[in-house]
């Protein structure tokens, strides 16, 4: 996958169209999480250096349709501005008379920032006319917006064929290249470490994963369908009906790739999730009287081992409830492998990447995806559309 990006057009003196993915999380009115906006000033200060006009526009939360004050954009306006070290205009509407105004009063090297894409019904509707309104505003377009380069909206799809260039920012393209890097033309062997509560959610990404990696090491809730349809007794921890016949195709198809599949041999167990601590039990003494929050001590050295033989390694989903400290080891275990080995480490994931930001693990991360729901659609080997809408190279 090789589209053209910021750094290969001239901007100068250009009206650029950046869509950014600033849908942040709030708490009592304050950003609790700024990531997705520093990891988009690379892109916004490139265009502005160039002398463009940089229109700047993306979604936040889910409106349904129409203006929203508690998904208003504007509060985003002090701490965007504090972070670029400029200053930054708001435009109250992000298409028509509004917008125009506000993009034709910007000197070159000024930004604005458009009200929520989302006010607009026709944004997640993919609508033409909308699209078209968006594309009157610019001359270039440039989507950074990984984090949602899994939607087919206006903004991030139908706005790309009205505007042509469409080239990714510089985030966009740093994770085509991790995503190039880790799964499309991986250093073997490529291990996948999978956690997270549910087989049914990552089942299409543990079916596209088997086709690619060498490796691949299970753990938290969805490890017990697994070891329940191995014949274990798994006592009081999640387990999905549905799931079982899907969890032996699964370890069939390793088996029949030739993919080293590990599953947990051991636990930590408690009464419950507010026990002071648990204990270690293994896989063949699980009861109903206990649940098992964490992987046990055999499985983290097990994990470790074959962390060390990889030379890429992905990892997405926790493997306990590791918010508990008393639960967090295993977890926090698999941060350090990842952290101190020398393979690429990719990590996407909302809790896998809170992990690693817990244990300051951050800077020693190859890369960690700003895309949620976007990473996991590449993982399951599905075309993001707002990737494949850009031009390529
Ligand atoms: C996200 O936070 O995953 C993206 O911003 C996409 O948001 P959405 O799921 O509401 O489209």
């Amino acid at each position: 996958m090789n589209k053209l990006s910021l750094d290969q057009v001239d901007l100068s003196g250009k009206r650029v169209f950046i869509r950014v993915d600033f849908n942040v999380p709030f708490e009592n009115g304050h950003i609790t999480d700024d990531t997705r906006i520093v990891s988009s000033l690379p892109t916004i200060r490139h265009a502005m250096k160039a002398g463009a006009k940089v229109i700047v526009a993306s979604h936040m939360g889910r409106p349904k349709g129409k203006p929203d004050p508690e998904f208003s954009l504007k509060p985003v306006v002090p701490l965007f501005a504090k972070l670029l070290g400029a200053p930054v205009a708001f435009a109250e509407d992000c298409v028509g008379e509004t917008a125009l105004a506000a993009v034709n009063a910007l000197a070159p090297g000024g930004v604005v920032l458009l009200e929520n894409l989302r006010f607009h019904k026709e944004e997640e509707k993919n609508d033409e006319g909308f699209a078209k309104k968006l594309a009157e505003l610019c001359d270039v377009y440039v989507n950074d917006a990984f984090g949602s380069a899994h939607r087919a909206h206006a903004s991030t799809e139908g706005m790309t064929r009205f505007v042509k260039p469409a080239v990714s920012g510089f985030l966009m393209k740093k994770e085509i290249e991790y995503f190039n890097r880790s799964l499309a033309d991986p250093e073997r062997p490529l291990a996948a470490l999978l956690g997270g509560a549910k087989v049914s959610t990552k089942l299409s990404v543990l079916e596209n994963l088997l086709d690619k990696c060498d490796i691949m090491l299970i753990g938290g809730g969805m490890a017990f369908t697994f070891l329940k349809k191995l014949g274990h007794e798994i006592g009081g921890n999640i387990l999905e009906p549905d799931m079982l016949d899907a969890a032996g195709r699964i370890m069939e198809k390793a088996k029949a790739k030739g993919v080293t599949f590990l599953l947990p041999e051991d636990f930590v167990v408690a009464e419950s999730l507010d026990a002071a601590q648990g204990r270690v039990t293994d896989v063949h003494h699980l009861d109903g009287k206990t649940i098992a929050p964490d992987i046990g001590p055999a499985t983290i050295e097990m994990f470790k081992k074959e962390l060390g033989r990889a030379k890429t390694i992905i990892w997405n989903g926790p493997m306990g409830v590791f918010e508990k400290k008393q639960f967090a080891a295993g977890t926090m275990a698999m941060v350090e492998a990842l952290a101190a080995s020398s393979a690429l480490t990719v990590v996407g994931g909302g809790d896998s990447v809170l992990a690693i930001n817990m244990a300051g693990a951050a800077d020693r991360i190859d890369f960690m995806s700003t895309g949620g729901g976007a990473f996991l659609e590449l993982m399951e080997g599905k075309t993001l559309p707002g990737l494949a809408a850009l031009t390529d190279t």
